[in-house]
């Protein structure tokens, strides 16, 4: 093994947006938040970036809490579709699952993925190639799922939120992952952003994912945006700040995390709230 040469830096978050209007919930998500950026961190100090984002974010997926995984929000025929991406910056290397239903860790299906041929599946594809590798088919939906979809249908709206990860290892390599029970209560087979490099994106320069409205960011190309300014010699706070002025003026409702080669951390949001985390070293902040 190489011997280390960067200290390891990891960015988490949890969503943003109008999901955390209930300050019970907000104070537990925070808690939530911590506790997985301490976890991630032991991992990332003894694995690499792709192992640590991707373990990262299976544990927020794994928590109700969060729109995505288990307890994500389900679509307008009561269906959970969930889609997941992992970026290998070292690789500049993507892979996603789309709408994939029935599997509890969407994100450990786009990691394998990453070394296959075909590394964006969608639906039943998805499904059938996770069986393929031993996942069990299992439903993702919870009672408070259930409950909200309901409230939903009866015309109570409520925010939605994704979760997701920016790694740096000790060799100084990068990577992305991000996961998303989507916006809710779309029209079936909506495809969210979260599948895309749009929202979870990682080179040899920067890693970012993003969060809020998909089809904005969709729409704002975000987080290839935000990397080809780095690219141009922008630094990553620089290239935040210039790229959330420009969606501030068209109104758009979306947060994102970064961090780049140096360990430099970024976020920015144009919605209220951005759940996030950093750790550095002894070096902590939970927002
Ligand atoms: N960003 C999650 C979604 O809109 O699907």
């Amino acid at each position: 093994m190489k011997p280390p040469i960067a200290r390891p830096v990891l960015i988490i978050h949890g969503g943003a947006g109008g999901a955390f209007q209930d300050q019970r919930r907000l104070r537990r998500v925070r808690k939530t938040i911590r506790r997985i950026l301490n976890l991630g961190y032991q991992k990332l100090s003894e694995t690499n970036a792709v192992d640590a984002v991707t373990y990262v974010v299976r544990l927020l997926e794994d928590d109700p809490d969060f729109n995505a995984g288990t307890g994500s929000m389900l679509q307008e025929d009561g269906r959970a579709r969930l889609s997941a991406s992992v970026m290998d910056g070292s690789r500049m290397r993507f892979a996603a699952v789309i709408n994939i239903e029935k599997i509890k860790n969407p994100v450990l299906v786009a990691q394998a993925l990453l070394e296959e041929k075909s590394r964006v599946l969608a639906g039943n594809g998805a499904f059938r190639f996770a069986q393929k590798i031993g996942f069990k088919a299992q439903d993702t939906r919870t009672s408070r799922a259930i409950e909200r979809w309901k409230k939903w249908k009866r015309g109570t709206r409520q925010g939605s939120d994704t979760v997701g990860a920016c790694a740096l290892d000790p060799f100084g390599h990068l990577a992305a992952a991000t996961s998303s029970g989507g916006r809710g209560f779309e029209f079936p087979g909506r495809v969210s952003d979260s599948g895309m490099p749009i929202a979870n994106f990682a080179d040899d320069k920067c890693a970012i994912s993003a969060t809020g409205n998909g089809e904005e960011i969709i729409d704002e190309g975000l987080a290839v945006r935000i990397a080809q300014r780095l690219r141009d010699g922008l630094p990553i706070r620089k290239a935040f700040q210039r790229t959330f002025r420009e969606l501030r003026v068209r109104k758009r409702s979306i947060g994102a995390i970064g961090l780049d080669r140096n360990g430099n951390v970024a976020q920015a949001k144009t919605t209220a709230i951005l759940i996030h985390g950093w750790r550095k070293g002894k070096r902590r902040t939970i927002f």
